[in-house]
């Protein structure tokens, strides 16, 4: 039975990942604004450190387009287990989507939604770095 279309994209997209050294596949599929829906796997790397992971793969994938209002994201790993973006993904996803993005992760049967906001509170952003460059500013004048 399927859990979820979005799910279905990103279990799709575990037979690509390219995972010799861990085993661990995982996928992506990120649905944008207009209903575009771009996929992406882990591509694992012989020096490690150069590993693509599949959510920054399906983020690449839509802003290359011009695709870059993200409404929700769908993440598995071929194990099922709930997987979550790291920490390093979510910052990613926070380039583009605001807190309210939905995170959909696989538990096989079922799913869990977590958003964005929950997964990665009080993040810096380009607003972030808005306030310091004013604050600056008000010093020099
Ligand atoms: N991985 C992802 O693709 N996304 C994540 O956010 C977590 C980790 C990949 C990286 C590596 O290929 C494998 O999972 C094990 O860490
Ligand atoms: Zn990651």
């Amino acid at each position: 039975m399927t859990v979820d279309p979005l799910i279905d994209r990103a279990r799709d997209a575990l037979a690509a990942a390219h995972v010799p050294y861990s085993e661990y596949r995982v996928g992506a599929a990120l649905r944008t604004a207009d209903g575009s829906v771009f996929v992406g796997c882990n591509i694992e790397n012989a020096n490690y450190s150069n590993s693509l992971h599949a959510e920054e793969v399906a983020v690449a994938e839509a802003v290359k387009t011009g695709h870059t209002e993200f409404e929700r994201l769908a993440v598995t790993s071929a194990a099922r287990d709930g997987l979550t973006p790291c920490g390093m993904c979510r910052q990613t996803l926070a380039e583009f989507a605001s807190e309210d993005l939905e995170i959909v992760c696989d538990l096989g049967d079922d799913t869990v939604t977590y958003t964005l906001g929950d997964l990665l509170p009080k993040t810096i952003s380009e607003s972030t770095l808005n306030a310091a460059s004013e604050q600056r500013e008000a010093v020099d004048r």
